[in-house]
C-alpha cells in the first residue's frame, strides 16, 4: 500500500510516499528556514502563503522522485495537529481534496504520534519503546507498547528543549535556529566551565523544566560579560542533555524497554545522541536528521498502520492546533 501524506503543521512544507509503512519512495521537505530567520522565529502567516504557494510543487516533486503517478497512491494521509493552524489547515484541505478527486481513503493524523513511532521506519519494531520527542515545541517521553498503544511520561511543564536552545542563542546573539549554531560552537566549548542547573533531574517523575536554565544562563552572561561563548555553549548543552539523557535511561529502566528513540529537532544534536547511546543498555533508535525534523514519511508511515486496523477519517475532520498526544491509550 502507497501511502501519500502532507504534512504542513509548522513551517516545512512536506509530502511523502511511503510503501507498507516502510519504504520510503520520496520524502520531499521544503523548508522556509531563511525566510523566517529574517524575523528570529516562525511568522504564522508567512508560513501558511509559503505552505499555499508550496503544496503543489512539492508533492509533484515527491511523485517524480519516486517514479510514480497519481493512480499509485492508494491512501492519503496528513497533519491535523498540533501545530499553527493556519499552516495545518493548507495541508488537511489539499491531502482531503487530493483523496476525494482520487477516489482513496484518507486519514488524519496527530504530528506528535507522528513523531513518536517515526522508528517505524528503521525497521521492524521492538516494543515497549521509551520514545523521547524533543522539538522546538514539544518536549514529551513516552512508553509505546505497541503502534498507537502508548503512555505519556512526562513533559515539559514550561519550555520546550529546543525552545531554550533557541532562546539562549538569542541571549547570546547567535542566529535561529538555536540549536544547530549552538551545537556548532560547544564543539570548541569546554561543558564543564559552569555548573548551570539540571533541573528536575534528581525528582522522581517525568516532567521538564527549561525556563529556569535559560535564566540560569541570563543571569550568567549579565555577571560575565566576557565569558567564552563556546564555554557557554558547551556549558549549556551539557545541562539540557544531562536532563534529557537521565530521566530517559531512568523511565527506560522503570518499564523494562526494549529499545528508546529519540525524535524532533533536538534529537538531531551529537551531543544528544552520543551520551544516550553511550547511558543505554538496550538499543538506541536514531532516525536520520531528515526522519527526525518534521517530514511527511513519519506520517505516512503511521497512517499505514491506523489504514491497516480499518481508520478512517471524515471529510469533516476539523484541525486541532493544540491537541496533545492523541490518545493516552495505555491510561
Ligand atoms: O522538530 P523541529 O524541526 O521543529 C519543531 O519544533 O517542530 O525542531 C526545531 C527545534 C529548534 O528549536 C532547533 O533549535 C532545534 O530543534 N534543533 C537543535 C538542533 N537542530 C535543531 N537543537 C539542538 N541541537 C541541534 N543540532
Ligand atoms: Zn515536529
Amino acid at each position: 500500500m502507497n501511502v501519500l501524506a502532507v504534512e504542513t503543521s509548522c513551517d516545512d512544507t512536506s509530502v511523502a510516499l511511503v510503501r507498507d509503512g516502510r519504504h520510503i519512495l520520496a520524502n520531499v521537505v521544503s523548508s522556509q528556514i531563511d525566510c523566517h530567520r529574517l524575523y528570529g522565529g516562525v511568522v504564522p502567516e508567512l508560513a501558511a502563503r509559503h505552505h499555499l504557494e508550496l503544496i503543489d510543487t512539492v508533492a509533484r516533486a515527491a511523485l517524480k522522485e519516486a517514479g510514480a503517478n497519481w493512480a499509485d497512491v492508494d491512501a492519503v494521509a496528513a497533519t491535523y495537529g498540533p501545530g499553527l493552524a493556519i499552516s495545518l489547515l493548507v495541508g488537511l484541505n489539499a491531502a482531503k481534496g487530493l483523496a476525494l478527486a482520487l477516489g482513496k481513503p484518507f486519514v488524519g493524523i496527530n504530528h506528535l504520534e507522528a513523531h513518536l513511532y517515526s522508528p517505524l521506519l528503521m525497521g521492524e519494531p521492538v516494543f515497549p519503546v521509551i520514545s523521547l520527542i524533543v522539538s522546538g515545541g514539544h518536549t514529551i517521553l513516552a512508553e509505546c507498547e505497541a503502534v498507537g498503544l502508548h503512555r505519556v511520561l512526562g513533559q515539559t511543564v514550561d519550555d520546550a528543549a529546543g525552545e531554550a536552545f533557541d532562546k539562549v542563542a538569542k541571549l547570546l546573539g547567535l542566529g535561529y535556529p538555536g540549536g544547530p549554531e549552538i551545537e556548532k560552537r560547544a564543539r570548541q566549548g569546554n561543558p564543564a566551565t559552569m555548573a548551570f542547573p539540571r533541573s528536575m533531574l534528581d525528582q522522581p517523575g517525568y516532567e521538564f523544566s527549561f525556563s529556569g536554565l535559560k535564566t540560569a544562563v541570563l543571569y550568567y552572561l549579565r555577571k560575565h560579560p566576557q565569558a567564552v561563548v563556546a564555554d557557554v555553549c558547551a556549558s549549556f548543552q551539557e545541562a539540557v542533555v544531562d536532563v534529557l539523557v537521565g530521566k530517559t535511561i531512568r523511565a527506560a529502566e522503570q518499564y523494562r524497554a526494549r529499545a528508546i528513540s529519540a525524535s524532533g529537532g533536538v534529537s538531531i544534536n551529537s551531543r544528544l545522541r552520543g551520551k544516550l547511546r553511550a547511558a543505554s543498555c538496550v538499543p538506541v533508535i536514531l532516525a536520520p536528521a531528515s526522519l527526525c525534523t518534521d517530514n511527511a514519511a513519519m506520517v505516512a508511515a503511521l497512517a499505514y498502520y491506523k489504514l491497516q486496523t480499518g481508520e478512517r477519517s471524515d471529510w469533516t475532520l476539523p484541525i486541532a492546533p493544540s491537541v496533545g498526544l492523541g490518545r493516552d491509550t495505555l491510561g
